[in-house]
Protein backbone atom coordinates (compact mmCIF):
# COMPACT_ATOMS: atom_id res chain seq x y z
CA UNK A 1 0.00 0.00 0.00
CA UNK A 2 1.03 3.46 -0.01
CA UNK A 3 2.18 3.79 3.56
CA UNK A 4 4.32 0.62 3.06
CA UNK A 5 6.10 2.48 -0.51
CA UNK A 6 6.69 6.01 1.18
CA UNK A 7 8.50 3.80 3.75
CA UNK A 8 10.46 2.08 1.66
CA UNK A 9 10.75 5.59 -0.31
CA UNK A 10 12.56 7.17 2.42
CA UNK A 11 14.70 4.30 4.26
CA UNK A 12 16.54 4.07 0.94
CA UNK A 13 17.14 7.71 0.76
CA UNK A 14 17.87 7.67 4.37
CA UNK A 15 20.66 4.78 3.90
CA UNK A 16 22.30 7.99 2.21
CA UNK A 17 22.54 10.56 4.74
CA UNK A 18 25.91 9.45 6.18
CA UNK A 19 24.63 10.25 10.32
CA UNK A 20 22.31 7.84 10.15
CA UNK A 21 24.44 5.08 8.88
CA UNK A 22 25.26 4.39 12.57
CA UNK A 23 21.39 3.57 12.77
CA UNK A 24 19.67 0.16 13.14
CA UNK A 25 17.01 -0.34 10.14
CA UNK A 26 14.47 -0.21 12.89
CA UNK A 27 15.13 2.92 14.37
CA UNK A 28 15.70 4.58 10.24
CA UNK A 29 12.13 2.90 9.10
CA UNK A 30 10.89 5.13 12.21
CA UNK A 31 12.71 8.14 11.01
CA UNK A 32 11.56 7.46 7.50
CA UNK A 33 7.64 7.35 9.14
CA UNK A 34 8.16 11.05 10.08
CA UNK A 35 9.43 12.47 7.43
CA UNK A 36 8.76 15.23 5.12
CA UNK A 37 10.52 16.89 1.92
CA UNK A 38 11.06 19.90 0.23
CA UNK A 39 12.65 21.31 -2.34
CA UNK A 40 14.48 24.93 -3.16
CA UNK A 41 16.25 26.33 -6.02
CA UNK A 42 18.24 29.40 -7.05
CA UNK A 43 19.60 31.25 -3.60
CA UNK A 44 16.74 30.49 -1.28
CA UNK A 45 17.28 30.42 2.13
CA UNK A 46 16.64 27.41 4.07
CA UNK A 47 17.96 28.41 7.50
CA UNK A 48 18.54 31.94 8.85
CA UNK A 49 20.31 32.72 11.43
CA UNK A 50 19.41 34.45 14.51
CA UNK A 51 15.30 33.32 13.71
CA UNK A 52 14.10 30.85 16.10
CA UNK A 53 14.38 26.64 14.42
CA UNK A 54 11.96 23.92 14.71
CA UNK A 55 13.22 21.50 12.08
CA UNK A 56 16.38 19.64 11.25
CA UNK A 57 16.98 18.85 7.82
CA UNK A 58 19.00 16.30 5.85
CA UNK A 59 19.95 17.07 1.81
CA UNK A 60 19.20 14.58 -0.19
CA UNK A 61 19.86 16.02 -3.67
CA UNK A 62 21.78 19.52 -4.69
CA UNK A 63 24.13 21.75 -2.89
CA UNK A 64 24.25 24.10 0.06
CA UNK A 65 26.19 26.81 2.14
CA UNK A 66 26.63 27.71 5.77
CA UNK A 67 27.33 31.36 6.11
CA UNK A 68 28.04 33.45 9.02
CA UNK A 69 28.92 37.36 8.99
CA UNK A 70 28.88 36.43 5.24
CA UNK A 71 31.57 33.75 5.21
CA UNK A 72 31.07 30.70 3.97
CA UNK A 73 31.75 28.56 7.22
CA UNK A 74 30.23 24.61 5.57
CA UNK A 75 29.49 23.06 1.93
CA UNK A 76 26.71 20.89 1.94
CA UNK A 77 26.05 17.91 -0.29
CA UNK A 78 24.03 14.95 -0.58
CA UNK A 79 23.91 12.89 2.46
CA UNK A 80 24.78 15.54 5.13
CA UNK A 81 22.37 17.63 7.42
CA UNK A 82 22.26 20.70 9.31
CA UNK A 83 19.78 22.17 11.71
CA UNK A 84 20.58 20.30 14.79
CA UNK A 85 22.33 23.13 16.80
CA UNK A 86 19.42 25.24 17.29
CA UNK A 87 17.30 21.98 18.45
CA UNK A 88 20.22 20.38 20.63
CA UNK A 89 21.20 23.68 22.58
CA UNK A 90 17.75 25.27 22.69
CA UNK A 91 19.08 28.67 21.01
CA UNK A 92 18.59 30.72 17.83
CA UNK A 93 20.09 29.12 14.59
CA UNK A 94 23.73 29.90 14.73
CA UNK A 95 24.32 30.61 11.13
CA UNK A 96 22.43 30.94 7.53
CA UNK A 97 21.74 28.17 5.46
CA UNK A 98 20.80 28.85 1.73
CA UNK A 99 20.30 26.63 -1.31
CA UNK A 100 22.88 26.36 -4.17
CA UNK A 101 20.56 26.24 -7.69
CA UNK A 102 18.65 23.35 -6.10
CA UNK A 103 18.51 21.40 -3.30
CA UNK A 104 16.09 18.80 -2.11
CA UNK A 105 15.57 18.19 1.88
CA UNK A 106 13.82 15.87 3.82
CA UNK A 107 13.56 17.28 7.58
CA UNK A 108 11.66 16.21 11.18
CA UNK A 109 10.27 18.99 13.42
CA UNK A 110 11.82 19.27 16.92
CA UNK A 111 9.67 16.21 18.43
CA UNK A 112 10.78 14.10 16.21
CA UNK A 113 14.21 14.89 15.97
CA UNK A 114 14.42 14.40 19.87
CA UNK A 115 12.47 10.80 20.34
CA UNK A 116 14.14 9.70 17.04
CA UNK A 117 17.43 11.13 16.86
CA UNK A 118 18.11 10.16 20.85
CA UNK A 119 20.44 7.38 19.72
CA UNK A 120 22.51 9.01 17.86
CA UNK A 121 22.86 12.37 20.14
CA UNK A 122 26.30 11.56 21.35
CA UNK A 123 27.46 11.74 17.53
CA UNK A 124 25.96 14.89 16.78
CA UNK A 125 27.53 16.48 19.28
CA UNK A 126 30.74 15.07 19.02
CA UNK A 127 30.25 16.86 15.52
CA UNK A 128 29.31 20.35 16.73
CA UNK A 129 33.13 20.35 18.26
CA UNK A 130 34.03 20.56 14.49
CA UNK A 131 31.95 23.96 14.24
CA UNK A 132 33.81 25.70 16.88
CA UNK A 133 37.39 25.48 15.44
CA UNK A 134 35.81 26.65 12.20
CA UNK A 135 34.20 29.56 13.62
CA UNK A 136 37.80 30.14 15.34
CA UNK A 137 39.84 30.30 12.03
CA UNK A 138 37.93 32.20 10.26
CA UNK A 139 37.86 34.76 13.20
CA UNK A 140 34.24 34.53 14.14
CA UNK A 141 32.28 34.52 17.52
CA UNK A 142 31.73 31.18 18.82
CA UNK A 143 29.58 31.74 21.37
CA UNK A 144 26.72 29.99 19.43
CA UNK A 145 29.17 26.21 20.50
CA UNK A 146 30.00 27.33 23.82
CA UNK A 147 27.86 26.65 27.22
CA UNK A 148 24.98 23.60 27.49
P1 LIG B 1 21.44 25.64 13.56
O1 LIG B 1 22.12 26.58 14.48
O2 LIG B 1 20.20 25.02 13.99
O3 LIG B 1 21.20 26.38 12.16
C1 LIG B 1 22.35 26.76 11.43
C2 LIG B 1 23.17 25.53 11.15
O4 LIG B 1 24.41 25.72 10.49
C3 LIG B 1 23.61 24.88 12.47
O5 LIG B 1 22.48 24.45 13.16
C4 LIG B 1 24.56 23.83 11.94
O6 LIG B 1 23.84 22.70 11.53
C5 LIG B 1 25.14 24.53 10.71
N1 LIG B 1 26.57 24.85 10.86
C6 LIG B 1 27.54 24.49 10.00
N2 LIG B 1 28.73 24.92 10.40
C7 LIG B 1 28.53 25.56 11.56
C8 LIG B 1 29.40 26.23 12.46
N3 LIG B 1 30.73 26.33 12.24
N4 LIG B 1 28.87 26.78 13.56
C9 LIG B 1 27.55 26.70 13.79
N5 LIG B 1 26.67 26.10 12.97
C10 LIG B 1 27.15 25.53 11.85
Amino acid sequence: DNVAKKRQMYEDILKQVTILQDMDPYERSKVADCLKSKNYTDEEIIIKEGEEGDTFYMLIDGNAIALKNDKIIKTYKKGDYFGELALLKNQPRAATVKCQKFCQVVYLDRKSFKRLLGPIEEILYRNVENYKDVLKQLGLDTTCIEGN
